[in-house]
C-alpha cells in the first residue's frame, strides 16, 4: 500500500517544489515545502534533509507563525531529556491509546492510569500494558508519575478534579491534549494548582490518526501551548512530549485559542457542518426524483473520494482547474451564496463556544452515566439513515 502510494507522494512533493507550495493553506517557499514532505520522499527525491533546526517562524499567507518539527528531537536527545521522568497516561481512550504507544514505541518509561476493569482497562491490557508494572489504576499511576498526562474524556476531567488535583504536588507538570479543562473552568472546576507547570499538546485528528500515521513513519500535526510555566521549561517540554506522542509538526497557541477553535471546527466545518450539508443535498435529491444512488454518488462520493482530496493535496483552485469549466462557472458562483447563507450560523457557533454554552452542554450530557449508550442510539440512528445505508451498497460496488 505504502509502497503504491510512494510515487504520487512523491510526484506531488515535486510539482510542489517547482511551483511555490501551499500546504494546510501556507504559502511556502520551495525549500520549506521540501522539508514539510515525509522523510522518505525527501529521502526518495534527494531533498534536503536537515537534522538539527531551531523553531521556525513561517509566514501562513501573510502572517508570521512559530511552528516546532520532530526533526529537532531526534531519539536519543528525547530519552535524554525524559531520562528522569515517569510519563503518568490517565485514560486509555482514543488519545490515550494513540498517545501511550507511541510514547512507548519510542522508548519513553510511561505507565497507564485507567479504571481498573472498565472498557479502558481491557484495552491497555490488549495492547501489552502488564497490571503492576506499567498498568495501574487513576491515583496510583498519578502518585507515581513526574508528568501527568490527563487523557481522560474531557467530561471526566471535571467529575475527578477533586480527586487528583491533590495528588499534583510541587515539581509535577500537569499536561492536556485540550485546552477545555482549565479554560473553562468556571464551568469544570478544574483550577490548576499555581505551583507546577501545565502545557497542552493537542493532536489535530482522532488517536487512531496519531497511531498509524506514526507507525507510517509520518506525524500529525499538533498545537502546543502553556497555561502556566513555573519552571521556565515548560514550553521546551511540551514541544518535546509533543514529539514524544507522535506529532511531526507543533504549531504554538495558547490554552484558549486552541479550545475555541476546536469546538468550533468540529461542530462545522470538520464534522456538524459537513453532516448537515450532505444531509440537506441528498434530501433534495430524492425529494426530487433521484435514486439512492445517484444522489449518494454526486453529494459523497465524488465528494471524499475524488474532490476532497485535490482540494488537500494542492489547494481549492486545484480542484476546481481540475474540474470542468462548467461545473466550475456554477461552483464559484454558488460557493458566495453559500458563505452569505452560513457566515451567521457560524457566527452563532462561535458565540457559543465563547460563552460556555457548548461546554455545559458536552459536561451536562457526557456525564450521564448512561453516555455511552445514548451515543450508540444515535450513531445506529446515524447508520440508519437511508444515505448511509446507500453508501453502504455504493461502496460494496465500487471497485
Ligand atoms: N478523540 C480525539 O479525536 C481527540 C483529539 C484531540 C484531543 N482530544 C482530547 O484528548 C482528551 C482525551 O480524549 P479521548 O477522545 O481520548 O477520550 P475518550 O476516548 O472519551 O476516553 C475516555 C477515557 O476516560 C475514561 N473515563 C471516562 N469517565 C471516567 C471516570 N468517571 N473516571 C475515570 N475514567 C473515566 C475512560 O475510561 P473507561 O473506559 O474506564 O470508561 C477512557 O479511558 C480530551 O481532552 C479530548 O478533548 C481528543
Amino acid at each position: 500500500m505504502a509502497a503504491r502510494r510512494a510515487p504520487q507522494a512523491i510526484r506531488s512533493a515535486l510539482s510542489q517544489l517547482t511551483k511555490s507550495s501551499t500546504i494546510h493553506g501556507a504559502r511556502m517557499t520551495p525549500l520549506v515545502a521540501a522539508r514539510a514532505a515525509p522523510a522518505a520522499v525527501r529521502g526518495a527525491v534527494g531533498l534536503p534533509v536537515q537534522q538539527t533546526r531551531g523553531m521556525k517562524t513561517i509566514d501562513f499567507a501573510g502572517t508570521k507563525e512559530t511552528v516546532y518539527e520532530r526533526d529537532d528531537w531526534p531519539r536519543e536527545k528525547l530519552l535524554d531529556y525524559f531520562k528522569d521522568d515517569t510519563l503518568a497516561l490517565i485514560g486509555y481512550g482514543s488519545q490515550g491509546h494513540g498517545q501511550g504507544l507511541n510514547l512507548r514505541d519510542n522508548g519513553l518509561n510511561v505507565i497507564i492510569g485507567v479504571r481498573k476493569n472498565g472498557a479502558s482497562w481491557k484495552d491497555a491490557v490488549q495492547d501489552g500494558w502488564i497490571p503492576g508494572k506499567n498498568l495501574f489504576e487513576v491515583e496510583e499511576a498519578i502518585k507515581k508519575g513526574s508528568i501527568i498526562m490527563n487523557l481522560l474524556s474531557d467530561a471526566a476531567q471535571s467529575e475527578t478534579w477533586p480527586t487528583i488535583k491533590p495528588l499534583l504536588t510541587k515539581g509535577k507538570t500537569l499536561y492536556f491534549s485540550h485546552g477545555f479543562s482549565p479554560v473553562f473552568k468556571d464551568r469544570t472546576k478544574v483550577d490548576v494548582p499555581e505551583d507546577i507547570d501545565v502545557i497542552l499538546v493537542a493532536p489535530k485528528g482522532s488517536g487512531r490518526t496519531v497511531r498509524s500515521l506514526f507507525k507510517e513513519g509520518r506525524g500529525i500535526n499538533s498545537s502546543v501551548a502553556v497555561y502556566q510555566d513555573v519552571t521556565g521549561q515548560a514550553l521546551e517540554k511540551a514541544v518535546a512530549l509533543g514529539v514524544g506522542v507522535g506529532s511531526g509538526y507543533l504549531y504554538q497557541t495558547t490554552f484558549k485559542k486552541e479550545v475555541f477553535s476546536d469546538l468550533y471546527g468540529e461542530r462545522g466545518c470538520l464534522m456538524g457542518g459537513i453532516h448537515g450539508m450532505f444531509l440537506a443535498q441528498y434530501e433534495v435529491l430524492r425529494e426530487r426524483g433521484h435514486s439512492p444512488s445517484e444522489a449518494f454518488n454526486e453529494t459523497v462520493e465524488e465528494a471524499t473520494q475524488s474532490l476532497y482530496p485535490l482540494i488537500g493535496a494542492n489547494g481549492m483552485d486545484y480542484m476546481y482547474a481540475a474540474c470542468s469549466t462548467t461545473a466550475r462557472r456554477g461552483a464559484i458562483d454558488w460557493s458566495k451564496k453559500f458563505k452569505d447563507t452560513l457566515k451567521p450560523v457560524f457566527n452563532e457557533l462561535y458565540d457559543r463556544v465563547e460563552d460556555g454554552s457548548e461546554t455545559q452542554r458536552s459536561l451536562d450530557y457526557n456525564s450521564r452515566s448512561d453516555y455511552r449508550e445514548l451515543y450508540e442510539k444515535e450513531m445506529q440512528e446515524i447508520r440508519e439513515l437511508e444515505i448511509w445505508r446507500a453508501g453502504k451498497a455504493v461502496r460494496y460496488v465500487t471497485p
